[in-house]
């Protein structure tokens, strides 16, 4: 654990331990609910992400409160509907062949962003359709919070394209504030890992030795961090927190260090992730469907190699 403190300006605490984020995560006195904003360097941060991950005043669900009206509720109601959801996407189902074919070596290399959107939009609306506009939307809200290129902020304060693209998404879901968090944001983690799986499928000892599970396993990756401040004085860590103090919790740092799956999605904590079911399906069905029609490869040669495909006739 690390604490940068200005006294009267500034007071954060960064964590990328895996052991500390479990006790810090699972702790409902470190909340999102934001409400300190006595150091103006804190305050300045928290303005920043709070403004950024809005629509009309309301908060998308990353950044709500752990007490906030309804959320809880929505939480648990889309944890149910995407698990319901998640066994017969682990076995591949044919909604995610240009997700597969793009595994198997099919197409740029960069253009994983707009299919896995789609996949990921039509949880929201049947019919969602990825463009150009709405991945390059994406790209702008994922970087929204965090870009500290004053030329950028600048330029996106005159052009007001985060409101645009706030606004972009928000109307292909349906104005579902978690879906806007899913094709904006949450998508961003899944692009990552199915670009590893690509890789990892053109390396024929990798396809040999992974099951679907354990290439999905390899293929998670979690948000770089969540941001936290306690409503009450926190001791159960090495530094004492107080209510001014912001808490960055390091996920992905935390996760490659250790190799714990739950951090990803913070299971087993008030804040744990609906999807965490969903995700790791979805990623064993990319692996299950590359591998099981393999001789639809684009680029690769030797798809030969994957144990997993059945009889040339099934395709
Ligand atoms: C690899 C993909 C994903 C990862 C690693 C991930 C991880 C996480 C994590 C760590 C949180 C907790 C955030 C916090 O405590 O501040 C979270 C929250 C959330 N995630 Fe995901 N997520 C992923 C994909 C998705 C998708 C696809 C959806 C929607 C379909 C989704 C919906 C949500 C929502 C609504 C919350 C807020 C839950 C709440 O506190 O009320 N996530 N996610």
């Amino acid at each position: 654990m690390k604490r940068i403190r200005i006294p009267g300006l500034l007071d954060i605490v960064v964590s990328a331990d895996s052991r500390e984020i479990e006790t810090l995560a699972e702790d409902p006195k470190l909340d999102r609910a934001y409400r300190d904003l006595s150091l103006p360097l804190n305050r300045y941060v928290l303005k920043r992400v709070r403004k950024a991950l809005q629509i009309d005043g309301k908060p998308l669900p990353t950044v709500a409160a752990r007490d906030a009206e309804g959320r809880a509720t929505a939480q648990s109601a889309l944890w149910n509907r995407l698990n319901a959801l998640a066994p017969h996407l682990s076995e591949g189902p044919d909604e995610l062949e240009s997700l597969a074919a793009y595994v198997r070596g099919t197409g740029l290399a960069d253009a994983c962003g707009p299919l896995v959107q789609q996949v990921v939009g039509r949880l929201f609306i049947s019919d969602f359709e990825a463009t150009s506009a709405s991945w390059n939307a994406a790209v702008v809200l994922d970087k929204a919070p965090r870009t500290m290129n004053p030329v950028l902020l600048a330029w996106w304060a005159v052009t007001k394209r985060v409101d645009y693209a706030k606004r972009l998404l928000s109307r292909m879901v349906g104005g579902d504030l978690a879906g806007v968090h899913a094709v904006g944001i949450a998508l961003h983690n899944i692009v990552s890992g199915v670009k590893v799986m690509r890789q990892l499928f053109n390396d024929p000892s990798e396809r040999i030795a992974l099951s679907p599970k354990a290439a999905g396993a390899r293929c998670l990756f979690a948000p770089d961090s969540v941001l936290r401040q306690p409503t009450a004085p926190v001791r159960s860590v090495k530094e004492e927190l107080t209510t001014k103090t912001l808490v960055l919790l390091k996920l992905q740092a935390a996760n490659t260090n250790s190799g714990n799956g739950d951090i990803v999605f913070l299971r087993e904590t008030w804040s744990r992730c609906p999807a965490e079911q969903w995700v790791p399906a979805l990623l064993e069905g990319i692996w299950q469907r590359a591998c099981r029609f393999p001789s639809k490869s684009a680029s690769q040669g030797d798809t030969s190699g994957c144990p997993f495909a059945p009889p040339e006739s099934s395709d």
